[in-house]
């Protein structure tokens, strides 16, 4: 108990230190990273760059419409923000008091989701005077890559490397420099990867989110059954939408013959509207490494849990020279261990927040 308390008071002390030598490295930094910028609450520790915890309350209420509410998504992080930041605490086996910073995501996501955490993040990191920090959403994906799971060291890309980043709200090509040097290098000018999974599998008529059950099917699917048209779009940049329609119109006319047409060819639709995805993203990403000259290829988001996709990726290796960086399944979706990853390096450069800071929707790779 003394232990503890004197441990407590010399933090408060190093913290306090720390506003004013932010690169001072006195013993392990403990941070807690909290994410609820979509319909994921969550909060994970860290200690240095080592996960303790990474606790994710799901929000099963927006099944039943087929896609995330932005109303009751942030109820649900109102409901969930207190019990799962405790949990990550528990897990973690510290006390508050040892935290050294709380990072949480400023955006881009849903208004109303972003405000739960940011207005948690900010009160908390008051009453406990320790640094406040601010992370972007689509970073802290690409970050994730430097997250250590005790005992199984992994390799971190080398910089420069490029980032495959795709989840349900943005598709990119980042080239990373270094941990905050990213440049935009294309992006979907529609939809995103995540959202052509979901929108295939609301239009086969399966169940929200949809990439993780389009990806189940089309392991047992033929990905060359039906031959959907790739985009012809300029330059790195993608599109979704159009395969999108083709697929919607495809089905209608093959319903008219038979009505039992999705049922009878499920697996083969997914494997084929899958593999048609893939290859998309990995025409462009091709085309990136081939322009930059640059080999280390790493993927990044929710998206990146896909089966094909990892291995279109892995098979870079082989077929381009690549070294590849393929997240464990635990970082692909949302998850607060990248938010705290971020906030590590930048608590490293002493990069903190005020308190009036303000949540924002847009991504910031322009
Ligand atoms: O990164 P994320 O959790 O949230 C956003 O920041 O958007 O990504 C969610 C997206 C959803 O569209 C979901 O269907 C997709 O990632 N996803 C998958 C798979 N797992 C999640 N898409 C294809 N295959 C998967 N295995
Ligand atoms: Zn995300």
């Amino acid at each position: 108990m003394i232990l503890l308390i004197e441990r407590n008071i010399f933090r408060t002390t190093k913290n306090r230190l720390f506003k004013f030598a932010p690169k001072l490295k006195i013993m392990s930094t403990y941070i807690l990273g909290i994410e609820s910028s979509c319909d994921d609450t969550s909060a994970a520790v860290l200690q240095d760059d080592t996960i303790l915890s990474n606790v994710i309350a799901n929000q099963d209420v927006h099944i039943k419409y087929g896609g995330v509410v932005p109303e009751l998504a942030s109820r649900s992080h109102q409901q969930n923000i207190i019990p799962v930041i405790h949990r990550a605490l528990q897990e973690a086996n510290i006390n508050k008091n040892q935290l050294d910073a709380i990072a949480f995501t400023r955006g881009p996501g849903l208004m109303g989701s972003l405000l739960v955490g940011s207005s948690f993040a900010k009160a908390f990191a008051m009453g406990l005077d320790i640094p406040l920090i601010e992370v972007d959403h689509m970073q802290a994906h690409i970050l994730a890559h430097f997250v250590q799971v005790k005992d199984k060291p992994k390799a971190t890309p080398k910089f420069p490397f490029l980032c495959l980043t795709v989840s349900g709200g943005h598709t990119q090509i980042i080239r990373v420099d270094d941990h905050f040097k990213m440049t935009l290098l294309g992006q979907t000018i529609d939809d995103a990867a995540g959202e052509a999974f979901d929108k295939t599998a609301k239009i086969m008529g399966l169940p929200y989110p949809g990439g993780p059950v389009v990806d189940k099917l089309a392991q047992v699917g033929n990905p060359k059954a039906f031959a959907f048209p790739f985009p012809q779009i300029q330059d790195l940049d993608y599109s979704f939408s159009g395969l999108k329609t083709s697929f919607l119109y495809f089905l209608r006319d093959q319903l008219k013959l038979n009505s039992n047409f999705i049922e009878e060819n499920k697996a083969d639709l997914a494997a084929s509207m899958q593999y048609t995805i893939v290859e998309v993203l990995m025409k462009k990403l091709v085309m990136a490494s081939k322009q930059q000259g640059i080999k280390e290829i790493a993927i990044a988001g929710g998206v990146s849990a896909n089966s094909g996709l990892r291995n279109a990726i892995k098979n870079g290796e082989k077929a381009y020279g690549w070294n590849t960086y393929i997240p464990d399944f635990q970082f692909t979706t949302d998850n607060a261990a990248m938010i705290a990853i971020t906030g590590l390096f930048k608590y490293q450069k002493g990069e903190f927040s005020n308190q009036e800071i303000t949540p924002y929707t847009q991504s910031i790779f322009k």
